[in-house]
């Protein structure tokens, strides 16, 4: 088995460490643009195999995607992150080029690839992928949901002082200020949440959680890695080992949750063929508004990008 993580920044080079040390695809190829820096990094990620104790093949390659070819999982990282004062979608138009060039050079290796992008603006980037790619929507698919659930519940766990091992939850809609934690599907142990904190509380954990990248992006000067690499290398092990695990992802809907041609978060089924199910689930009329609204968000950007296709063409 064969991953390839295209972008060698921090997310990427997270994201390959993350896999490399589980030891579950033979080889990690990370590539980049710049000179040097896939390769430098996938040695020094190759060079904490005896400490770290995994065999895991580590290949850096500048922008040669012959290095890819074949490749069961590629994780598109490419792009800029955001700086303070920057929402996601002040990215577009610089990330939507990236996006595109680097899915093209990925199918032309790699066909019968799945594809998990983690770039920004996410759900648009996803979308951007999907177009460009023109391979099933069970294939191309995008990491929010799972950086999104865990850091909310990293903060529940803070805030009731037990493990986040125990904390489950789902989370639904875009990768941005618009995003639905769902505190009736969350629970500790299987304990409903809302047994256990004030909704006052809760309600402070779920807005906290709606900006989390930003409050990273204002403490770093540029945005997470740890967790997003973290998230993204679960959903390659997910696919890899045909787990069929259920995790919010950025899916491609037709129909369900009365939403059609628009990529959002929703939880899904993930296994070897990528995106084998995706779930429903019975929301109440205001979990459904919120989900409604954070589409409304979504479909404007997905907007934006499908006008800049067509002047460019033009
Ligand atoms: C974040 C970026 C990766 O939420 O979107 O940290």
């Amino acid at each position: 088995m064969k991953v390839t993580v295209v972008g060698a920044g921090n997310v990427g080079a997270t994201c390959a460490d993350v896999i490399a040390r589980k030891e579950f695809v033979h080889e990690v190829v990370l590539l980049d643009i710049k000179e040097g820096v896939s390769e430098g990094k996938s040695l020094d990620i190759w060079q904490t195999a005896p400490i770290n104790l995994f065999d895991t093949r580590m290949i850096g390659s500048t922008n040669d995607y012959s290095r890819t070819a074949n490749s069961d999982v590629v994780v598109i990282t490419s792009g800029l992150p955001r700086k303070p004062g920057m929402s996601r979608d002040d990215l577009i138009a610089t990330n939507a080029g990236i996006v595109r060039s680097v899915t093209e050079n990925i199918i032309k290796h790699s066909p019968n690839t799945i594809i998990i992008v983690v770039s920004n603006p996410l759900d648009v980037m996803t979308y951007c992928a999907y177009l460009t790619a023109q391979i099933d929507p069970s294939r191309v698919f995008g990491m929010a949901g799972i950086l999104d659930t865990a850091r909310y519940r990293a903060f529940l766990a803070e805030a009731l002082n037990v493990s986040p091992k125990d904390i489950q939850a789902v989370l639904m809609g875009g990768h941005g200020d618009t995003m639905v934690p769902l505190p009736r599907y969350t629970t500790v142990a299987g304990i409903p949440v809302t047994e256990l904190i004030s909704p006052e509380k809760l309600d402070a954990i779920v807005e906290r959680t709606k900006k989390g990248g930003g409050e990273l992006v204002n403490l770093m000067g540029t945005s997470a890695w740890y967790a997003p690499g973290a998230a993204a290398a679960q959903m390659v092990e997910a696919v890899i080992k045909d787990q069929k695990r259920i995790f919010p992802c950025c899916a491609w809907l037709n129909g369900e949750y009365g939403l059609k041609d628009i990529y959002l978060g929703v939880p899904v089924k993930l296994g070897r063929k990528g995106i084998e199910q995706i779930i429903e689930l019975q929301l109440n009329a205001e979990e459904k508004k919120l989900l409604t609204d954070s589409a409304k968000a979504v479909k404007e950007v997905m907007g934006v990008l499908d006008n800049m296709s067509q002047a460019a063409s033009k």
